[in-house]
């Protein structure tokens, strides 16, 4: 199902507190070096058009929210987003997550990492592309703070099974997946994400856990 085009307005909008280049990143990525506090941080990967990061940072102003997302037009349309609602408790980094897990986020550091509806790159010589590959998952736990949690959603069945069985494999001391549950929409935007809303409303199944680290 191809995608809408993706129409941003000339942004009337001041993004440089909301909109950073992986270059511009503090060397240890975390609250108090991007928000200048110590409350929990989570980050969602691959935030497409940023439903998520506004509706999260709403939700929970007791928190920040780094999105990252590797287009950039969509990682510009997702902070233009946060600037009309106003927030100062969540950004976003147009670039690769895979380097800052890498590189940057420091071990324990993280409440949550959030990855709903990646690419499912469908050739099989393709899939190495995956953003949740052995080393991705590794680091994403590493930089999980005791009690953190990760999140996967996905319409994809094999992309769902694939990725279970890995988390298994690579990280074992997230224990079992656990189910959640799709909460009934009140409203047009009262989806997760963009892609849950589509999934949803052409009834697709989708595919939710979530792990806990101990
Ligand atoms: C299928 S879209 C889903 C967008 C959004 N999560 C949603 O559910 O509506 C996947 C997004 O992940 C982004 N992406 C893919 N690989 C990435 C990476 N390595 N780092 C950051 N973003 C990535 C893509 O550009 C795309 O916007």
């Amino acid at each position: 199902m191809p995608r809408r085009a993706l129409r941003i307005a000339e942004s009337k909008y001041d993004l440089d507190a909301l909109l950073r280049n992986p270059d511009d990143l503090p060397a240890q990525v975390t609250s108090r070096s991007l928000f200048g506090n110590d409350r929990p941080l989570e980050i969602e990967v691959g935030s497409g058009k940023g439903l998520f990061m506004q509706t999260a940072s709403g939700q929970t102003p007791d928190s920040n929210f780094l999105g990252i997302e590797i287009a950039r037009k969509y990682a510009v349309a997702a902070a233009v987003r946060l600037a009309r609602a106003g927030r100062n408790n969540a950004m976003m980094v147009a670039g690769n997550a895979e380097p800052i897990f890498q590189n940057r986020i420091p071990d324990g550091s993280l409440a949550a990492v959030h990855v709903y509806f990646p690419d499912p790159w469908w050739k099989a010589r393709h899939k190495s592309r995956r953003v949740l590959n052995e080393r991705f998952i590794a680091n994403a736990t590493r930089c999980l703070q005791s009690g953190g949690r990760f999140h996967f959603w996905t319409d994809v069945l094999d992309y769902f099974e694939s990725t279970i069985e890995l988390i298994a494999t690579v990280s074992p001391q997230l224990g079992p997946p656990i189910p959640e549950e799709a909460a009934a929409a009140e409203h047009d935007l009262d989806y997760r994400t963009h892609f849950e809303r589509r999934s949803r409303q052409h009834a697709i199944p989708v595919y939710r856990v979530c792990y806990y680290k101990p």
